[in-house]
């Protein structure tokens, strides 16, 4: 007998938070700094904050010292916009980089520990495409926590919102964005372990719903990272910018694609081929193993296309070698402590003795949720949607554009966080606003769906064909030709699991209702990024077509994607920001639209 599904509460609070990782529980401490009495709910889709993609973050966070004589904000800006393939926004480049080195000094005031050199002083690191004086040489810009960054990041802006009253909601998520008119007054989630509906009203509603990497097989993102918020954004009519701007990061570990930190690279990590030939210098003359991630990413493909990868015979998968065995003891034992202790608990090697199995595997949407430099959400060129904010991975500023620097992610996620917290205080006056009248059904429309279907087909094989299909048709090469046949299947796919039953009907803890949801997000997600990549028809940063390889800047702008119904996406251009070029500033002419060699 069908279930009447409804909403079982309704609670009311300042600010929602949709994600309670470091971009969003950085927005929460924002907020709780400068209006401590403010009321936000955290709602976290794992067990605990602590489970968040965020934590799984290794290599560290750019940010130009001040104090450093060699390094400039400019040198910064000049490296994301190179990185970006010319196409992030140079209004949020500037804001992020210049409150970069602030926001460093905030978290190690709250206990980050950064790690330090013996004379005490930060330890920093270089990563791919960071330079000091436009491309001469590397920059050493990035601070860091050993090679579990993203665990420092946590424990702080944990500790901060716990400080300010934050209460929690876990094991929840969203299912529908709640609209009064134009205006977000809150969302509808979804309690796994009560098997409830709740619906929240908020002054200010925030999506950090992290990333979308399950979409592909082999990814470095968390089991959760299924694009939900992107997906109910999709669902509410809203757009998301550049979706097919996707990264893949040059080493996954092989086999369980788990990340193996760029600071491999970083500390003097070599590269090499079934010949043992250091390979990069053929890509990237210069700068070699520290090029950007999609030049590395691709060359690595390459490799492996033109027969010089390796088989590794226990996944059946093509490689490359990552070569650190000439690094002293104390970079493997100090610097890399997690990933070598991966690499030897993932696939029994020893890095100080053994050359280590790596290919590119997924790792980050660069495109998003479509917001301004406050992070309040574009509903399209023009307008945004008051009350609606999104940071972290799930949002597009673009800082990025189409290819993000390693580094900047936790940069991006820490200032946005901040700068979106800034603008909520600014709404904090304005009344909790009432619950629209449909609020719930349009959740309750697709579960019941869910529940109703009475096919055999096993979700779990569906998610599998989706995630393979994606991964070779979508993937580092794109074609014309298998984008097509990838939307031709991915149609059957959804088709097939509209028609498959669920294996139990339990509304209370039930991951078989959970993956069916999160199979319809993760549909949703692929129509948008297969539909923009087959649009652009030219190769720009993470998003490379070898049947149109090189670069055409009369494409120079931002794909802006509305789903509106699955399979129908409808695509608007948003024009990049150019402003630094604009402002005919000294090095202005390093921010048009330039050649992009390493
Ligand atoms: O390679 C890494 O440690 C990843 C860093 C990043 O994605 O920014």
């Amino acid at each position: 007998m069908a279930q009447r599904l409804k909403i079982s509460s309704t609670l009311r609070c300042d600010v929602l938070i949709i994600g309670a990782g470091g971009a969003g529980l950085r927005c929460a401490s924002a907020v709780l700094e400068k209006k401590p009495d403010t009321h936000i709910i955290a709602v976290t889709k794992v067990a605990s904050p602590q489970k968040s993609h965020t934590q799984t973050a290794q290599g560290g966070m750019a940010a130009v010292d001040p104090r450093d004589p060699m390094d400039k904000p400019i040198y910064h800006m000049f490296d994301t916009w190179k990185g970006s393939d010319c196409i992030a926004d140079q209004n949020i480049i500037k804001k992020i980089v210049e409150a970069g080195w602030e926001q460093a000094v905030w978290m190690e005031n709250r206990g980050m520990h950064f790690t330090r050199r013996e004379d005490g002083k930060l330890n920093k690191r270089t990563f791919g495409g960071h330079t000091v004086n436009f491309g001469e040489s590397s920059a050493f810009r990035c601070v860091f926590e050993a090679d579990r960054t993203g665990k420092g990041i946590m424990d702080n802006v944990w500790g901060e919102s716990i400080k300010g009253g934050t209460k929690f909601i876990n094991q929840a998520v969203v299912t529908e964005l709640l609209m009064k008119g134009d205006r977000c007054v809150g969302a509808v989630i979804f309690k796994q372990k009560e098997g409830e509906f709740v619906s929240i009203l908020a002054k200010a509603t925030v999506f950090a719903t992290g990333g979308n990497g399950q979409v592909f097989k082999v990814t470095t993102n968390c089991r959760q990272n299924t694009g939900d918020g992107n997906a109910v954004i999709l669902q509410a009519d809203l757009p998301l910018m550049d979706p097919e701007a996707i990264q893949f990061h040059p080493t996954g570990i092989v086999g369980p694609g788990i990340l193996a930190s760029e600071t491999l690279r970083s500390v003097g990590g070599i590269l090499r081929n079934r010949e043992l030939e250091p390979f990069m210098e053929h890509y990237a003359p210069k700068m070699k193993e520290l090029a950007p991630r999609d030049l590395v990413a691709r060359a690595i493909e390459t490799e492996i296309r033109e027969g010089r990868g390796i088989l590794n015979p226990d996944h059946n998968i093509e490689h490359v070698w990552i070569d650190l065995r000439h690094l002293p003891d104390y970079v493997h034992d100090v610097e890399l402590p997690e990933v070598s202790g991966f690499f030897k608990k993932f696939i029994n090697l020893d890095p100080k003795k053994d050359l280590c199995p790596v290919r590119p595997s997924n790792h980050y949407q660069m495109g998003g949720i479509p917001t301004n430099e406050n992070g309040e959400v574009q509903k399209n060129q023009r307008e945004t949607v008051p009350g609606l904010f999104a940071v972290g991975e799930c949002a597009a500023a673009s800082f990025h554009g189409f290819n993000r620097l390693g580094t900047n992610s936790l940069l991006e996620l820490i200032t946005m966080g901040k700068f979106a917290g800034e603008k909520i205080i600014e709404t904090l006056g304005e009344d909790v606003p009432h619950a629209p009248q449909e609020a719930g059904e349009r959740s309750f429309s697709l579960f019941s769906s869910f529940m109703a279907a009475g096919g055999k087909d096993n979700l779990g094989k569906i998610r599998e064909a989706m995630r393979n299909l994606m991964t070779e048709k979508v993937g580092v090469f794109r074609t014309e030709q298998g984008m097509t046949d990838a939307m031709e299947g991915l149609r059957e796919l959804k088709e097939r699991a509209d028609k498959t039953a669920l294996a139990s009907r339990s509304l209370i803890m039930n991951q078989d209702l959970i993956q069916r949801w999160e199979l319809n997000n993760l549909l949703d997600n692929t129509m948008v990024i297969t539909k923009g990549a087959l649009n652009r028809k030219e190769s720009r940063g993470g998003h490379f077509r070898d049947d149109f390889p090189v670069r055409d800047d009369t494409l120079h702008y931002h794909t802006l994607a509305y789903r509106t119904a699955f399979g129908n996406v409808q695509l608007e251009k948003r024009p990049v920001d150019m402003s630094l070029y604009e402002a005919k500033g000294e090095h202005y002419e390093k921010f048009g639209v330039i050649e992009r060699k390493y």
